[in-house]
């Protein structure tokens, strides 16, 4: 019986991919492990959005050559997003390496496992992983690829290169996909692309589906209560998606919404194709169509010629949109991407004084929504007992962690009422029906 060990780095999109190399190596009879120790295939499905993204890599990799070293029949894969940028070079950097295979080429992991030599498999449109099988990690929970690639040229991302252009999936593969997830007890799918609101750009249908076309279809599917979606483009977020965020009954009041930057000098270096009061207009229609709606967001500080004043925009931005959550990076300069390239590069101690005040001003603006939800009930997935004592979690439909005390089976939906909150999640007991 051959054995696998599996590491998944980055975003949603790489846990689904990491899903569907689990379905290919069960499908192949391989059984997973939770020890490497215990393995015979290691697979890293790396993540290279940032540089720390790579030095994890490197890190990993130094225990797989450690397990190796102590049975070289061990095969060592290396996924992701990673190995479609840097390609053949990875096994220059990291000898370590049997097999290398990019996100669209997941399909060929079975028959490279039993090839010999260092193996690379980048070329070519590969297989639009959506149509992969994938294992699900809870049997109540999904996600759906509805597109791959990115048909933006944001300065400072890798991601078009790791990934591709934008292709979509037809939408009747998406609908078909989605109703048999519910006829197998589905409950809550999220729907993932790197642009949902860009969906069907690409296709060369006479009449387009637009992303909230395809959400109208899928509300209309019976068992699915919850849908979700991520993740969208401030630029393309259109009047018609958020009327479907207001009036569609299974779509849940959440968008994640990445801003990046508050100052548009900034936003116009990084092409992201919106103003500041573009983005806080598209905020405010969200706001004033569905009153419940999480607003959530990405930030970067230290993009090449941020200046403090650009910063101070950023700062505003976070008070003016009162965000539910954020994530915060510094900005790490990608090798090939058009921003690795500009003058002006912010010195580290200063992008770091600016992430601890960015930081710092998101968290405040997260208690203060959060404590917001105190003293009403919220609608709960219990997705099983709580890191606190004997608490059970789950998420509410604004997707924040609620722990709480009563007894519910994972997978139920419940009311719980909020007796307490932090910046990060909501505390309560489960509501009397
Ligand atoms: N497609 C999404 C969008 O356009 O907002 C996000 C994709 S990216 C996987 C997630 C986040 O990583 C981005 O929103 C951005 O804040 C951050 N990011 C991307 N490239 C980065 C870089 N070079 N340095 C720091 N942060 C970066
Ligand atoms: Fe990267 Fe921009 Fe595409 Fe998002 S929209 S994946 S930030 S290029
Ligand atoms: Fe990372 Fe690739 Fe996602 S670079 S953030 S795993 S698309």
């Amino acid at each position: 019986m051959r054995t696998y060990f599996l590491r998944s780095f980055g975003c949603q999109m790489n846990d689904h991919d990491a899903e569907r190399i689990s379905a290919l190596l069960d499908g192949d009879g391989l059984v997973r492990v939770e020890r490497i120790d215990d393995a015979d295939v290691i697979v890293y499905n790396t993540c290279t959005v940032r540089h720390n993204a790579d030095d994890r890599l490197a890190g990993h990799l130094g225990e797989a050559a450690r397990v190796k070293a102590l049975d070289p029949r061990r095969v060592v894969v290396v996924a992701g997003c990673l190995p479609q940028v840097e390609r053949e070079a990875l096994f220059e950097r990291f000898p370590i390496i049997d097999v290398a295979l990019g996100p669209q080429h997941l399909r060929e992991l079975p028959g490279a496992l039993a090839g010999r030599g260092q193996r690379g498999y980048f070329d070519g449109e590969g297989t639009l992983s959506g149509e992969l099988p994938a294992r699900r990690e809870r049997p109540f929970q999904a996600w759906v690829q509805v597109m791959s690639g990115c048909g933006n040229a944001c300065s400072y991302c890798i991601v078009p290169a790791a990934r591709g252009a934008q292709r979509s999936r037809p939408a009747a593969a998406i609908v078909s996909e989605v109703r048999s997830l519910a006829a197998d007890g589905v409950l809550e799918v999220t729907l993932l692309g790197q642009n949902v609101n860009a969906y069907g750009n690409d296709l060369a249908d006479r009449v387009r589906p637009t992303f909230a076309g395809l959400l109208r279809r899928l509300d209309a599917l019976d068992g699915v209560r919850r849908l979700r979606f991520t993740t969208s483009h401030p630029r393309d977020l259109s009047d018609e998606l958020v009327e479907a965020v207001a009036t569609l009954s299974s779509v849940c009041e959440h968008v994640h919404l990445p801003a990046q930057s508050g100052s548009d000098r900034v936003l116009a270096a990084m092409g992201r194709g919106y103003t500041m009061e573009w983005y806080l207009g598209r905020v405010e229609a969200l706001r004033a169509a569905v009153a419940d709606i999480a607003v959530t967001t990405d930030l970067m500080v230290g993009f090449p010629g941020e200046t403090d004043d650009d910063f101070d925009d950023t700062l505003r931005l976070v008070s003016a949109a009162g965000f539910d959550a954020a994530f915060t990076f510094v900005f790490s300069p990608r090798p090939g991407t058009a921003a690795a390239a500009m003058t002006g590069a912010v010195p580290p101690e200063v992008a770091r004084r600016r992430i601890e005040r960015l930081v710092a001003a998101t968290q405040a603006e997260s208690r203060r929504r959060h404590a917001a939800a105190v003293g009403t009930t919220v609608e709960v997935l219990v997705e099983g007992a709580s890191r606190h004592g004997a608490l059970l979690r789950g998420r509410s439909r604004q997707n924040v962690t609620v722990n709480f005390s009563g007894a519910a089976a994972s997978g139920a939906i419940v009311p719980v009422c909020v007796t307490d909150s932090t910046s990060t999640t909501l505390r309560g007991r489960l509501a009397i029906r």
